[in-house]
């Protein structure tokens, strides 16, 4: 498991309120986060649409205030097609889902070229072994622990033993500088087991921004949940 303090926590703006998402963005940013996570839907490769460019164009002044990395999670068909328009958006980080990329090691190498970190997206029935020949390529794999699309929805508890299986794949390869970060179902009873199973990054939505109380007090019951013991849960 990778020290306690390495850890990181990735807003999903999924979960925001639209009509505010700069005060939001800001909130969470001033709590102390540093990667904001883009989730874009294209309606195809996930029942559902979001957002494009122009969302990591307006947010991209506020982040650079704080420092802050904008990772873009392309859930989209044929994503080389926009990888440009998204790093020229502001995008510091992008990742593809293997599922939509038959060419995944030009599509790694295009993102590089473009100026941005590469990330890999993995659904949760998707095998580990579709990572084997990219891994090197990569600086991080983004394990979907929920089906892609939502926010909001149940933590699939078999991605346990996915994230530590991924995890021992990287120590075996030498490969420790790849980050694991894992998106869905995180919370204030999921997120101490996701990093014990070697998570990197923790991507939460609907754990921040919600009705129930401010970003701040998310935040921080978030990071207190990352210290206390795992919560035991099903594999
Ligand atoms: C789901 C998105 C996630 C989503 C996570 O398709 O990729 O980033 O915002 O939402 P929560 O944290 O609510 O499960
Ligand atoms: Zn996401």
């Amino acid at each position: 498991m990778p020290k306690k303090e390495k850890i990181q926590i990735a807003a999903s703006i999924l979960s925001a309120d639209f009509s505010r998402l700069g005060e939001q963005v800001r909130e969470a940013l001033d709590a102390g986060i540093r990667w904001i996570h883009v989730d874009i839907m294209d309606g195809h490769f996930v029942p559902n649409l979001s957002m494009g460019p122009q969302v990591v164009r307006s947010l991209r002044p506020i982040a650079d205030r704080f420092g802050s990395r904008l990772h873009v999670h392309l859930m989209i068909m044929e994503p080389d097609r926009y990888l440009a328009d998204f790093v020229r958006a502001g995008a510091n980080s992008v990742s593809v889902h293997v599922e939509t990329c038959p060419h995944l090691h030009r599509t790694i190498q295009e993102i590089r070229r473009l100026g941005a970190r590469s990330g890999v997206a993995l659904n949760p029935a998707t095998p580990l072994s579709t990572l084997e020949e990219i891994l090197p390529e990569l600086d991080f794999v983004l394990a979907m622990a929920v089906e892609p699309g939502f926010g909001g929805q149940e933590f699939i508890p078999s991605s346990l033993n996915k994230i530590g299986r991924l995890r021992l794949m990287l120590k075996e390869r030498g490969l420790d500088r790849v980050l694991i970060a894992v998106d869905g179902g995180i919370h204030t009873q999921t997120a101490s087991s996701v990093v014990k199973a070697g998570a990197t990054v923790l991507v939460a939505g609907s754990a921040i921004f919600n009705d129930r109380t401010t970003v701040a007090e998310n935040l921080r019951q978030l990071r207190s949940a990352i210290e206390r013991p795992p919560v035991r849960t099903r594999r």
